[in-house]
């Protein structure tokens, strides 16, 4: 069962203009989410004191949604609510993407971060947490979390398993260009597929990390990931992570932000990680030299090299904890919404 929020502001508390603004929202819920007649269970709404000229419920059915379980209730009259205001919960079965809220009049202004689409760029160099925020923002959000750097991981991932190295650019793009590099969603989670195999656990690998970061000076590389990332970000909300989001692959984005920290910080982040995962061959000396000659690499290199865009809020949370550092950016969102 999903269920789909929303909610349409009337002009006027007649039963005439409840019974068409009733029509519209619940057309508008029903285009955005592809649903029929059939898959449309219950819905529940609810009014503001100022609408009693008739029931929505009542006018869901005159409109023709009378397949549906139609039921109504008045809001509590609450200090400085929006005035004349129908919200609406509709429960249905069998949507094939993830529900679509949807939040039309003035209405639109209460729920922005949802209602409108929303893409958040988060860029910065390698262990500065912009993962853990992306993830956490994405849920608090509830919306898509895209790591751009798992795809260039697969491309890395790619050229070892036939043993090219990125310095053979012919080879190197030849394989990545016949390669099937894609990411799907399981449960809201990210899962990175390399030709049809689910990569996502051996791309996390160290060796793979530096391996990546000189896959992706390459420019037939970088054109088609920023392809597939243009491609998923033009459809729905989401958080994307990387090195060039605000600069190269959405310079558009209305919210960018550079995450940062300090070299000694983010290999510290990083060796806790992978001893997470098991890997505890790498000590942090070493792994502080590897971050800081894959920054050196990532910046340095010719195309979208990592740079902050002149208009992202620079964050560094070298003395921040990971809730501080989200609390920030959201703060920073509702405030431009
Ligand atoms: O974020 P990460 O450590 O998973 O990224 C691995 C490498 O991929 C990184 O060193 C540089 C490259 N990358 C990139 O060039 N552009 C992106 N948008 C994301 C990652």
């Amino acid at each position: 069962m999903n269920i789909i929020r929303g909610a349409i502001t009337v002009d006027a508390d007649t039963p005439e203009e409840i019974r068409e603004k009733t029509g519209e929202l619940l057309r508008a819920v029903a285009q955005a989410n592809d649903l029929s007649g059939d898959n449309l269970k219950a819905i529940i709404f609810s009014t503001t004191q100022d609408i009693h000229s008739c029931y929505p419920a009542k006018a869901a059915r005159e409109c023709g949604f009378e397949k549906a379980a139609l039921f109504s209730s008045v809001e509590p009259d609450i200090e400085g609510a929006l005035p004349l205001c129908i919200r609406v919960m509709v429960f249905a079965e069998g949507l094939k993407k993830k529900e679509k809220h949807v939040y039309l009049g003035k209405a639109a202004a209460l729920r922005k971060d949802i209602s409108a689409k929303l893409i958040v760029a988060l860029d910065g160099p390698a262990g500065s947490g912009k993962s853990t925020i992306a993830k956490a923002l994405a849920a608090a959000y509830d919306i898509l979390y895209l790591d751009t750097g798992a795809m260039y991981r697969a491309c890395a991932l790619c050229l070892k398993r036939q043993n090219i190295s990125p310095d053979d650019v012919a080879a190197a793009e030849r394989a990545i260009g016949a390669a099937d590099i894609g990411v799907r969603y399981e449960a809201g989670t990210q899962h990175t597929f390399l030709n049809g195999e689910d990569v996502s656990a051996e791309i996390r690998k160290n060796e793979i990390s530096m391996l990546a970061s000189s896959v992706a000076k390459l420019s037939g590389v970088r054109k088609k990931m920023v392809e597939k990332q243009r491609e998923i970000a033009g459809t729905q909300s989401c958080v994307l992570d990387g090195r060039d989001i605000g600069t190269a692959v959405l310079p558009d984005a209305p919210f960018k932000f550079f995450i940062t920290a300090s070299p000694r910080v983010r290999a510290e982040r990083r060796w806790k990680e992978l001893k997470e995962k098991g890997e505890t061959g790498i000590g942090i000396e070493e792994l502080t030299r590897e971050i800081e000659a894959r920054d050196e690499q990532d910046r340095n290199r010719e195309i979208s090299p990592l740079r902050q865009a002149p208009d992202a809020v620079l964050v560094d949370t070298s003395d921040m904890t990971a809730e501080e550092v989200v609390a920030l950016i959201r703060e920073k969102i509702q405030e431009k919404i």
